[in-house]
């Protein structure tokens, strides 16, 4: 049996064996000296932005796209526009990225979370309509690691309790839902394009939905309350509170580039997928993900499982998560955890009020109850992901694929050594109380 690294074997695979992400080619470099030769640096009307704006809306199939200088910003649009009011309530899954939940929050409402669905890690639809209260302004259905979430049932309730549904679309540039591209179901949509996403502008956001209105007041959030108007002479009225959330043009020009080769990468990072899990599966104590059955999935993390009680591992699961991965980035496995816990643990949803400045260590901290979010926390606790934000599935060859199939192999088939080594490094913040 080989030696693993951790234990002073060799590493099976070589650091330049990886591809990193964003992929820029000399389209991209080209289309990014197209903007600064032609001196138009930024502006609601900017030429690269506005191209992307129709480009992307045109792609999505919505009549309307507002460029943002982040996904967050997008996300607060989006929830101001559908009607989301200090007071209200937003819907959001325990299991995402903090800024889905902190959009309510910059827009002074509550957030009100749920847990997640075991399979996709998304919004669990069944739990759903329990958290609609005469408070609710909005559901946001976050389409977790690229995988639409369950859109049929989400709007059918929503429809119902006459709330509308907010897309959180970061992670899925491109993936369909039952045949129709994600960002185009919900009355309003945000998406990150930052660094790490499938379409990469490096830094950004873009704000879909099919209602004018709803484009409108975008339009006016992104640009402190004014209206986006093309007259030469700016009127400087504002309507509304706004923020400067607008997009920049080379981080445009670079997405616009991008956007050409999504479907690409989209198809490359669900082939280096199949072939993973065809590899992986059956492997005791390991799971990897389980194709969705309404469409595809970006991928943009490959959400592996290490299963404690099919290993008959009976101490905390975090740690034997933890060495698994550990031994495998000594493979050379590019590998790490997104979320180590559950959107409502962290601070910030468990202050006693609801406060706007970073600094808020004299406000004491609610209890934070796992039992409440048994889902999240369980997935927060068992998982790991192949592939990094620089090193995503898009761009690798298959053949390192399987070498990270081996490394899997390698490591399960030396478990005794994962759980015995010293671990020099730990994956996980060791300050987090749950
Ligand atoms: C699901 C999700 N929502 C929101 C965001 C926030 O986007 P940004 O970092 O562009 O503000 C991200 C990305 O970081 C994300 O993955």
């Amino acid at each position: 049996m080989a030696t693993l690294a951790i234990a002073g074997g060799t590493p099976l695979i070589a650091p330049y064996r990886h591809r990193s992400w964003p992929d820029i080619t000399e389209d991209d470099r080209r289309a990014v000296d197209r903007a600064l030769r032609r001196g138009i640096t930024a502006g609601p009307n900017a030429p690269e932005l506005r191209a992307l704006e129709e480009e992307y809306a045109a792609y999505v199939g919505v009549r309307h796209c507002v460029a943002t200088n982040a996904g967050t910003a997008s996300l607060h649009a989006a929830l101001a526009a559908v009607g989301v009011r200090p007071g209200g309530q937003v819907i959001v899954p325990a299991y995402t990225f903090v800024a889905s939940a902190l959009a309510a929050v910059h827009q002074g409402a509550d957030v009100v979370f749920c847990d997640v669905d075991r399979r996709s890690f998304n919004l669990d639809p069944t739990l759903l309509e329990a958290l609609i209260t005469d408070r609710t302004q909005a559901i946001m259905a976050v389409h977790i690691h690229g995988e639409p979430a369950d859109l049929d049932p989400i709007l059918a309730i929503a429809r119902r309790h006459g709330v509308p549904v907010v897309e959180d679309n970061s992670q899925a540039h491109g993936i369909r839902y039952k045949g129709r591209v994600t960002g185009s179901f919900g009355q309003a949509s945000g998406a990150s394009i930052n660094q790490s996403k499938n379409l990469s502008g490096g830094e950004g956001g873009l704000f879909t939905t099919d209602d004018e209105d709803h484009a409108r007041t975008a339009r006016r959030m992104v640009l402190y309350g004014e209206d986006v108007l093309p007259e030469v002479v700016r009127p400087y009225w504002s309507h509304g509170v706004g923020w400067n959330y607008r997009g920049q043009e080379m981080v445009c020009a670079l997405a616009r580039s991008q956007l050409r080769r999504l479907e690409e990468y989209n198809t490359r990072a669900q082939a280096n997928a199949e072939r993973l899990t065809a590899g992986l599966t059956g492997h005791k104590g390991i799971q990897p993900p389980l194709p969705s059955p309404n469409g595809g999935c970006s991928y943009w993390k490959y959400a592996l499982r290490v299963c404690p009680e099919e290993l008959g591992f009976e101490g905390d699961p975090r740690d034997l998560r933890d060495r698994v991965l550990y031994a495998l980035r000594g493979e050379g496995v590019e590998t790490g955890i997104w979320q180590p816990q559950p959107v409502p643990a962290q601070p910030v949803f468990r202050r006693a009020t609801q406060v706007w400045h970073p600094r808020t260590d004299a406000v004491p901290l609610r209890r934070w109850d796992r039992s409440a979010f048994p889902v999240a926390s369980e997935l927060c606790d068992i998982t790991l992901n192949l592939g990094t934000v620089r090193h995503p599935l898009y761009v690798q060859d298959p053949a390192l694929m399987d070498d990270y199939i081996r490394a899997v192999d390698k490591v399960m088939a030396n478990l005794d050594t994962v759980l015995t080594a010293p671990v020099e490094y730990s994956p996980r913040p060791t300050d987090t109380p749950c």
